[in-house]
């Protein structure tokens, strides 16, 4: 079955996530192990362009490489081949579109397969690749843990052990100071991040996007926490979450050849719930910590499973798919299905429910 590749190649793109080392060393030994050579494709598609940047991945390349946050081959979220932002010669910036001189530094140089370590963005760039005529196997990255067709993705459990203990933390100054801590997650248009944590934590309220919410039913729990002589109160904020009929909080108009910014919102709630409780608020914002440092194992072992697995899908000459869990098995689902359907919340999803069985507030009025 593995007639026919000689060469492979990997990259990482849009945000990082702990874990992308892993895949990168299950990539190369796996690839090694069936005498395969394996480049480093660096800062997303860019090493192809400038070919001199390109890594020859070695074992010793990998070595001590799996609990190690980052990637190796570093990567931007402002390089879509597609789209690519670039300076004018009167000094204004157009995008244009370098797909071709993509494809052909992957045939220059024999490539026979890409393994494209990404989220939604990424995928949706290797997919266009793929189309173009590279053969292509995606490993889906997000700490967002909002794409389709894998049960999870590498990444999240790390970004909810993060901030589960950050909550954990804050826990004990609230209690001391009798405040209220806003704390704001990532997660883009998911609440996958700030559900988790928040049900692990204890937390009193949480907000996500999937659930508008009114300020008034997140003030009431605070106050009903008061009353029960609990003068503290926990909020976990999700990034994307919106009052109801209000908007996502943004930094900034959105760039060229990027995703809008989300953040903002725990600022907002901190002061509402202060303005109407009277009780002394604090937001905090979490940000780039739940993507740094060492992956968890969970993570460690399904980054390193994904990029064995991806090797696997390239020796069988299976492409066009991305490397998905489905317990306790890793398969391979066509990437055609899973772009674009990002996955959110179920309402009715068990951990919903066990939140609201355990008093937990989303700011709504179901109960
Ligand atoms: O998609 C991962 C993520 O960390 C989101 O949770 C967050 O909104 C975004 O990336 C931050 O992007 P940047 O690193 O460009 O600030």
């Amino acid at each position: 079955m593995t007639r026919g590749i000689k060469r492979i190649a990997v990259n990482t793109g849009g945000g990082d996530a702990p874990g992308l080392n892993a895949v990168i060393r299950g990539v190369v030994r796996s690839a090694l192990n069936r005498g395969w050579q394996v480049l480093g494709i660096t800062r997303g598609y860019e090493g192809l362009y400038d070919t001199s940047k390109i890594m020859q991945l070695t074992r010793e390349s990998v070595r001590g490489i799996t609990h190690r946050g980052g990637t190796i081959l570093g990567t931007t979220n402002k390089g879509d081949p597609f789209e690519f932002p670039m300076k004018a010669a009167d000094g204004s910036m157009v995008v244009v579109d370098r797909s071709d001189e993509i494809v052909s530094a992957f045939n220059k140089l024999k490539i026979d397969a890409l393994i494209a370590i990404g989220g939604d963005g990424s995928l949706r760039i290797a997919k266009k690749l793929y189309d173009k005529g590279i053969p292509v196997v995606g490993v889906p990255k997000t700490i967002d843990n909002d794409l389709s067709g894998t049960v999870i993705t590498f990444g999240f459990d790390t970004a909810v052990t993060i901030a589960t203990d950050a909550l954990d933390r804050l826990h004990s100054t609230a209690e001391a100071h009798e405040r209220v801590f806003v704390v704001e997650v990532m997660g883009r248009y998911a609440g996958w991040i700030a559900l988790n944590a928040g049900v692990s934590s204890s937390s009193d309220v949480i907000l996500i996007p999937e659930i508008p919410f009114d300020i008034n039913a997140v003030c009431e729990k605070v106050m009903e926490r008061e009353a029960e002589g609990r003068r503290f109160s926990i909020v976990v904020v999700a990034e994307g979450a919106k009052a109801a009929g209000g908007d996502m909080v943004t930094r900034g108009p959105k760039e060229a050849g990027r995703e809008v910014r989300l953040g903002g919102i725990a600022e907002q709630v901190a002061a509402q719930i202060q303005q109407i409780t009277g009780k002394e608020t604090r937001a905090v914002v979490l940000g780039h910590l739940q993507r740094g440092g060492c992956p968890t194992t969970f993570d460690r072992l399904l980054a390193l499973r994904f990029g064995a697995a991806a090797v696997r899908m390239v020796a069988e000459g299976r492409f066009g798919v991305m490397v998905a869990l489905a317990p306790p098995q890793v398969l391979a689902v066509p990437l055609s299905d899973v772009l674009g359907r990002n996955r959110s919340v179920p309402l009715d999803c068990d951990t919903v429910l066990t939140a609201r069985e355990m008093g937990i507030c989303f700011g709504d009025t179901v109960q």
